[in-house]
């Protein structure tokens, strides 16, 4: 049973959020609860009231996995390209890995339009949903590696994504296998005050 989003301190969200890559097995998110999270994803910020986002739940294992070996592929083949760090991109080879850590939900956030804000207001959202669900005692990561596998046009043909909407943000959801902690950061650099 996932607990209520009015538990928590906007607070001890902010700083105890972090991404969780390890989920209790068989874990569906329920409806109420999906609803819960794209409600709050939906109150951020938006350019000119435009709202650009629409929403895809994939919740079908067999989806995820397609999804997730074809974001392997593709993902590897353009990190490569743009020279990134090989020994970084070895886990894309391997058969058992699966870009979803096996999370039983993926919210993927799209944007409608391509307005100049459209992605800002989507990632806008995504904090929200991601705040969201970590209130909620639920893990969240974005998972950045599938976006170029979400915007394929078959994919996007298979999944119902219009051709002239954008996959922005894929986010997986579940209840954490263990725990998770966040990671440092750096001190703020403020570069004028005055
Ligand atoms: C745009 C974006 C893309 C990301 N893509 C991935 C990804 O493909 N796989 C992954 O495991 N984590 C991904 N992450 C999560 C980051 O690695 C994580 O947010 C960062 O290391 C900071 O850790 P924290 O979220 O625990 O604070 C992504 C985060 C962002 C914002």
């Amino acid at each position: 049973m996932t607990q209520s989003i009015d538990t928590m301190t906007v607070r001890d969200a902010i700083y105890g959020r972090c991404s969780v890559r390890a989920y209790a097995p068989e874990q569906k998110i329920d409806q109420l609860t999906l609803s819960t999270l794209l409600a709050a994803a939906v109150r951020a910020p938006t350019a000119m009231h435009g709202e650009p986002w629409q929403f895809v739940i994939l919740q079908d294992a067999d989806v995820l996995k397609r999804l997730s070996d074809r974001a392997k592929e593709l993902f590897s083949a353009e990190a490569k390209r743009l020279h990134h760090d090989r020994s970084s991109l070895d886990i894309f080879s391997q058969p058992g890995f699966n870009v979803f850590y096996d999370a039983g939900t993926l919210v993927v956030i799209c944007a409608k339009t391509a307005g100049h804000f459209a992605l800002a207001d989507c990632w806008l959202a995504a904090e929200n949903l991601m705040l969201a669900a970590y209130a909620m005692g639920l893990g969240t990561c974005v998972i950045g590696s599938a976006a170029s596998a979400l915007n394929m046009p078959d994919v996007k043909h298979e999944l119902g994504i219009p051709p002239e909407t954008t996959a922005v943000a894929p986010i997986i959801v579940g209840k954490p296998r263990g725990e998770a902690l966040p990671s440092a950061r750096n001190e703020p650099q403020v570069l004028a005050w005055r």
